[in-house]
């Protein structure tokens, strides 16, 4: 049942470029340049009304709609932010029937994101599900929304759901976009780098063995840092939530800019620092942070373009990653992360598949 793979982790790993392909099949549409996400139900009217778009989610799915919030602000224009479930369902959540509220969810059971959907209904906010499970609560209860046809998640530690959640939202923001402030000819550009992403996703996987190499060398710490900017901030968190989950490493994820306001007082000699520094807007600055790590001992893992020898010289271990579209690139990112938390966790003899204290889908409050 796990298809030849020790863990179900490093099987749903491997099974990216195929639930990718899935979730964006059908959904792109060449000729105008935008996707086409009936489930979304929404007129043209609908979509030029919308003035914000609020994410809520837990977990993985929370750190997805980050990136999500990135897309939506960037291609379309709108207003967009994102909010833990449980804080949207428990403060006073200002929306009303201009706002869409996306619930973001793999299982489509999860309690607090479940409560968020219900406050959001009851203050007349247009509402729909990101979810994978296919009739799943979420889903029946937004009646509207876009699966995401990862296939059947099982590990504990979320990995092809968060690729699919980013995939679908950007084509989201491709549809908003388009009705908004972006042209065809940029539609159709921006729909050819989501088409690629199975395929940028391949080329990480093939880099397991090599990963697994410098995972070994990360293996005995008890702490790491991950640091990002712009939409990479985001994979930063993601990847740190995915060490901690499966490997035990006390990981925080952290803007690269914020290391400095505090957390650098941590760095000492040896101290890992994962630095998402892909040649995208920011890197320069990433590149600049990482200097500042080093100065303090710190060992630095980077996530670098392709090729990009400037910031390969200032690593020292390096996971390279296709060039391109930034929205798009938090995708290989990502996954060289789930693989680099699978291989430290994997050298730890780590119960991979069923962390400690951990459940699948988080049914109570
Ligand atoms: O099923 P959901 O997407 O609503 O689950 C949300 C979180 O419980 C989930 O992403 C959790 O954080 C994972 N264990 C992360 O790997």
């Amino acid at each position: 049942e796990k298809g030849g793979f020790d863990h179900f982790m490093l099987k749903e790993i491997h099974e990216q470029p195929d639930s990718l392909r899935n979730a964006i099949r059908g959904r792109l549409d060449f000729n105008l340049g935008s996707s086409v996400l009936s489930g979304m139900g929404t007129s043209p009217r609908d979509l030029a009304e919308i003035q914000r778009v609020v994410f809520v989610g837990c977990g993985t799915s929370l750190h997805a709609g980050l990136v999500g919030e990135y897309a939506i602000e960037d291609m379309a224009d709108i207003h967009s932010e994102v909010q833990q479930a449980a804080e949207f369902r428990y403060r006073n959540p200002i929306i009303g029937s201009r706002d869409l509220v996306v619930a973001i969810s793999q299982s489509g059971e999860t309690a607090d994101t479940l409560a968020a959907v219900r406050e959001a209904n009851q203050k007349g906010a247009f509402v729909m599900g990101l979810c994978n499970v296919v009739g799943s609560t979420i889903a029946r209860e937004t009646g509207r929304g876009v699966y995401l046809h990862a296939g059947p998640e099982i590990s504990v530690a979320s990995t092809k759901a968060f690729t699919c959640q980013v995939a679908v939202m950007l084509m989201m923001a491709l549809k908003l976009g388009r009705g908004r402030r972006f042209s065809r000819e940029e539609g159709m550009k921006f729909a050819r780098e989501i088409e690629s992403i199975p395929a940028l996703v391949e080329k990480v996987i093939a880099q397991s063995d090599t990963i697994a190499a410098i995972a070994a060398r990360y293996a005995q710490n008890e702490h790491a840092f991950f640091i990002g900017r712009g939409p990479q901030y985001p994979v930063a968190l993601e990847g740190a939530l995915k060490l901690k989950e499966i490997s035990y490493i006390h990981a925080e994820g952290y803007h690269a800019a914020e290391l400095k306001h505090g957390p650098i007082a941590l760095l000492t000699e040896g101290t890992p620092v994962i630095a998402l520094a892909n040649d995208i807007p920011g890197k320069d600055k990433t590149l600049g942070n990482v200097e500042e790590c080093r100065a303090r001992g710190a060992r630095i893992l980077g996530i670098i373009t392709e090729g990009d020898h400037e910031a390969a010289e200032v690593m020292d271990d390096v996971i390279e990653v296709p060039a391109c579209h930034p929205l798009v690139s938090t995708i290989p990112t990502a996954v060289a992360l789930q693989l680099l938390a699978y291989h430290i966790a994997n050298e730890r003899g780590c119960e991979i598949d069923q962390p400690r204290n951990l459940a699948k889908s988080v049914t109570v409050e």
